[in-house]
This record gives C-alpha cells, structure tokens and sequence, in this order.
C-alpha cells in the first residue's frame, strides 16, 4: 500500500484541498483509494459524505485513539492531517508514510513558518531514517503578486539534510474551481476539463512526481 501524507501545520494552507483532489485523481484511474482524515474538523470527511453514486468510489477511514484503519484492499492511502502537528502526532505521521507532501500559502507569515517547520522536520531523525519523499506545493498563489515569485525562490531553494533540493513541485493558483468543487464532494478532474484547463495543467508536475519513483523511498 502506498500512503501520501499531506501535512503542514499551518491552518488554512490547503491539505484538504490537496489531499481530496489527490484521492478522487488516483480514484478515478481505478485504483482503490482510502482517504484517511486526521482532522478533529473532518473536512475530508464531509467531503466524502457529499459524494453520490455516480462518483468514483473513495473508502473513508477516521482516526480514533491514535489507530487509524484502513481497507485492507486499499492501493493509495492519502492522509489528511490536522493544522498544529509539530509534536510526537508528527514523527507517527511521517512514521507511516512513504510520500509527504505540504501546500505552502503564498503569504510572508506562511513562508517564514514553513521555514522552521522544514527545519524542525529535518531536525527529526525519523524523516531521515525512513527516507520519506518529501515536496512542497505553493498554494492560494495570485500569479501577478510579487509574494508569488518570492515563494517560487524561497521553496525552491529548500534542501535536504544530504545537500539534495527538495522538490518544489508545482503553484496552485487560487481559483473558485477548488471551492465550487469542494462543496459538491468532487475534485477538478471532476470539473468540466474547459473550465479547469488552467488549473489541471498545473496539477501536472505534482502528479507525474507522484505517479514517478522519485516520490517513493529508495530513489
Ligand atoms: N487553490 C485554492 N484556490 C482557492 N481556494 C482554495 C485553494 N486552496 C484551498 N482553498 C480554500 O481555502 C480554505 C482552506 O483550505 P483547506 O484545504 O481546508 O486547508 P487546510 O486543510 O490546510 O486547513 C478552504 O476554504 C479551501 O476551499
Ligand atoms: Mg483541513
């Protein structure tokens, strides 16, 4: 089974977003996918409730005391994971993981948070140990801003304890599309693909590093 964690601890930044979007993808291409959320706020959750039928089909799975559990079918886990995980929730997290990744928002405050958090992860011998692929994705970025070509810089100077880059995959714009198809239970790719064009094209990157080895330890 392969688990993609989407973490950051900043409230806001677009985990649910991501990691919605992430399971109907995989969902849609037939594989069996569980959406695990994390979130006491069970955003995931509801998402998955406003689901009909005629939707590919996404195995929900609740974290309770610590345990989560999951279809034992299951292809694709992608965890949800709560705002403020800085603390021991962390290192069992990225414990249970192969692939994190975490949507940056387009904001100083943001940028400088995700900053010491990277710091912090790394300062983890567990990320280290168990090779975990990590990417950042900026989220919520307004192309035109200078903040947007600021955080292109800033993530795409991030690197690893090794001296590797650490893979900035792709800039999400903000755009209605994510909202307009959260509050139905669906994805972009379950948009009409005229009127998401732009932003399934920026999804492009984030998915062939998902789909690819370079996402997975031991690569
Ligand atoms: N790229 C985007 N464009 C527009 N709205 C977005 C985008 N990403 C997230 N949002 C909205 O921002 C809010 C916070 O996103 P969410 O995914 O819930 O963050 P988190 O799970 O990290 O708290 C939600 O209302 C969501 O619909
Ligand atoms: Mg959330």
């Amino acid at each position: 089974m392969r688990t993609i964690l989407v973490l950051n601890p900043k409230g806001g930044s677009g985990k649910t977003t991501l990691a919605t979007n992430i399971a109907s993808y995989f969902s849609i291409k037939n594989k069996k996918v569980t959406l695990a959320d994390c979130d006491p706020q069970a955003s995931s959750q509801d998402w998955l409730n406003l689901r009909s039928d005629k939707q590919s089909s996404i195995y929900k799975a609740v974290l309770t005391q610590s345990n989560l559990k999951v279809s034992k079918d299951t292809d694709i886990l992608i965890m949800d994971t709560p705002a403020g995980v800085t603390d021991k929730r962390l290192i069992k997290f990225l414990s249970q993981a192969q692939t994190m990744i975490m949507p940056v928002i387009a904001s100083p405050i943001d940028i400088r948070a995700a900053e010491h958090f990277i710091e912090k992860l790394f300062s983890l011998k567990t990320t280290i140990n168990h090779k975990i692929k990590i990417a950042t994705v900026a989220n919520r970025v307004r192309e035109d801003t200078l903040i947007a070509a600021k955080l292109e810089y800033y993530l795409d100077k991030l690197k690893l304890p090794d001296g590797k880059r650490l893979p900035f995959v792709t800039m999400l714009r903000q755009s209605q599309n994510y909202i307009h198809a959260a509050e139905r239970g669906l994805s972009i790719f379950e948009l009409p693909p005229s009127k998401t064009y732009y932003d399934r094209e920026q999804w492009e990157p984030l998915l062939r590093w998902l789909d690819s080895t370079r996402s997975q330890p031991n690569n």
